[in-house]
């Protein structure tokens, strides 16, 4: 589910490397649930909940920068995608979260694998050959 795949790459090694770094964090909380199902695991949670929102920003400030640099003509729209990933992380509650551990971090995965699978394939991909053909690798 976490899995890098080469039909990922953007062919932008520094992009490559964030995305990568993505799966990694997605893929541990995966292996967490897969682990430990049945055991409290609130605070590992609430642990990767943070490495995954911190990377995230540090990642799309990264990308965004890029593409204001080379004027990309997508920008705006891009932002917004980056800007919904990082208010469902932020809007989750984390009372509810204790509550719900296993529900809420399974829903989670879910939109996490799926986000990431959607934006690095669809949006991200469009601005390779952008890129690309600026010369950026
Ligand atoms: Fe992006």
């Amino acid at each position: 589910m976490f899995t890098w795949k080469e039909e990922y790459s953007c062919n932008i090694k520094s992009i490559d490397d964030q995305h990568k770094e993505l799966l990694k964090i997605g893929s541990s909380l995966y292996e967490m649930v897969r682990l430990k199902k049945h055991e409290d695991n609130y605070d590992e949670l609430v642990q990767i909940l943070n490495e995954l929102k911190d990377y995230t920003l540090y990642h799309f400030q990264a990308e965004e920068k890029l593409m204001e640099e080379y004027g990309y003509e997508e920008l705006f729209l891009h932002k917004f995608e980056h800007k919904s990933f990082l208010k469902k992380l932020e809007g989750l509650e984390l009372d509810e979260l204790d509550e719900k551990q296993f529900d809420m971090t399974m829903d989670l995965i879910v939109f996490v694998a799926n986000w990431i699978e959607q934006h690095i394939l669809k949006s991200d991909l469009k601005y390779k050959e952008f890129f690309n053909s600026k010369g950026i690798s």
